[in-house]
């Protein structure tokens, strides 16, 4: 019999949680709420002992979803709205349109050490852009770019995420000393300005102030990767964000 009690008591408990307040006072007051009514609910319930409670808070995790979908709400609303938008850099000359759609941009035997990299494409409000087109080229193991490997193109998913992997790209001498090693992308997506622009990986003693490219943004933290490395290859991330046109 006391058992029953319990679960008596746990049902009535459980309904007047997913009542709006106001129903939970008139259902606690009889419809004729007194000073101090309330308090004396919230005494009562405090005043259970701790097997009640315990059992209170567990019944919470088996809410109706749409009890909780209030609080998913509440914390979407926290997610930052303003992204930095992602700054343009050198194309350099050996972007080439129409390389392969591909998430793989060496070749079986491709000498390197392997990498792969992902990211989202985002707006400046921070969200994803589904089906953006990402171009992608860089120089093989020795510095030396060529038309015809290590460069491809990707789309982003239905959230925005792309990934692919490759061989890390060596840095090479240029005009004056060399480049630190890069990836070079074109991101374009309708509604957005297209940019081109270079990522970079940090501890690269090429990096800016060093770069002998004095135009080109080694300097810029947003786009210097920092890699893990496990017993495949190394693994970077770097969103993409893209102004409105
Ligand atoms: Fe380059």
């Amino acid at each position: 019999m006391m058992k029953d009690a319990q679960l008596s008591r746990r049902e009535v408990l459980r309904t007047l949680a997913a009542l709006p307040l106001g129903a939970q006072l008139l259902a606690c007051g009889d419809g004729d709420p007194q000073p101090g009514a309330t308090d004396t609910a919230i005494a009562d319930t405090a005043a259970d002992d701790d097997t009640a409670a315990t059992d209170t808070l567990a019944d919470d995790t088996a809410m109706p979803a749409d009890t909780a979908l209030p609080d998913d709400t509440t914390m979407a609303d926290t997610t930052p709205s303003v992204c930095d938008p992602t700054l343009p850099d050198a194309e350099g000359p050996f972007f080439v349109e129409n390389a392969p759609e591909t998430t793989k941009l060496a070749a079986v035997g491709e000498p390197g050490q392997p990498i792969s990299m992902r990211g989202v494409v985002r707006g400046v409000d921070c969200a994803f852009i589904a089906g953006a087109v990402i171009e992608v080229w860089q120089a093989d193991d020795e510095g030396e770019y060529n038309d015809d490997k290590l460069r491809g193109t990707l789309i982003a998913d239905a959230e925005g995420a792309f990934a692919f992997e490759s061989i890390r790209p060596a840095p090479y001498g240029d005009v004056g000393g060399f480049r630190p090693a890069h990836f070079h992308y074109k991101v374009t997506a309708p509604g957005f300005r297209t940019v081109t622009t270079q990522i970079y990986f940090a501890g690269d003693e090429f990096l800016s102030p060093n770069d002998s490219c004095g135009g080109c943004g080694s300097d810029d933290e947003a786009r210097i990767v920092a890699l893990d490395t496990d017993d495949w290859g190394q693994h970077g991330e770097v969103d993409i964000v893209l102004e409105p046109v």
